[in-house]
């Protein structure tokens, strides 16, 4: 059984990933708007990525006899000013989580609760996966600057994207 402050934490998770959610849905309909179909993908499946992350905590949740209450999601800004914007806002964000996801994991230890440590195991990871990969994006169109062919062909790749859903 979950303690009630640890079951709290793990509610205020869920909250912040679907916040993360919003965010990357709100990009997605951003670059939609302004015509980069790549650069929307990509921000789309970051959207479906956090869906899957609050998903993961929700059942988990269930699994150890807790209760999830989800609460309202806060409002998420609308535009950015470029695509180096957007990733450097991903990035801050990113930063802010895994600050989140740390704190859990000493509120894990502090209450000796071992099987939520190990499931926090595999978000520490991704986190790292999370900032490398926006910090790649941000030295990019760093070289690219306003290369209009540069994000063209950015735009481009990221249309290739896939979705797959993060394993159980
Ligand atoms: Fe759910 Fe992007 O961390």
């Amino acid at each position: 059984m979950l303690s009630k402050k640890l079951e709290d934490a793990l509610n205020a998770q869920i909250n912040a990933e679907l916040w993360s959610a919003y965010l990357y849905l709100s990009m997605s309909a951003h670059f939609a708007a302004e015509g980069k179909p790549g650069f929307a993908n990509w921000f789309e499946i970051q959207f479906k990525e956090e869906q899957d992350h609050a998903m993961k905590f929700f059942k988990y949740i269930i699994e150890r006899g807790g209760k999830v209450e989800l609460k309202p999601v806060a409002e998420v800004p609308l535009s950015w000013k470029s695509p180096l914007d957007a990733f450097e806002d991903t990035l801050k964000h990113e930063k802010v989580v895994t600050g989140l996801i740390n704190d859990l994991v000493s509120l894990a230890k502090e209450e000796k609760d071992y099987a939520t440590e190990s499931l926090l195991k595999w978000f520490i990871d991704e986190q790292v996966e999370e900032e490398a990969t926006a910090t790649s994006f941000i030295d990019a169109l760093k070289l690219i600057k306003d290369n209009g062919f540069g994000i063209y062909t950015l735009d481009k790749e990221l249309q290739g994207r896939a979705y797959s859903p993060i394993a159980e």
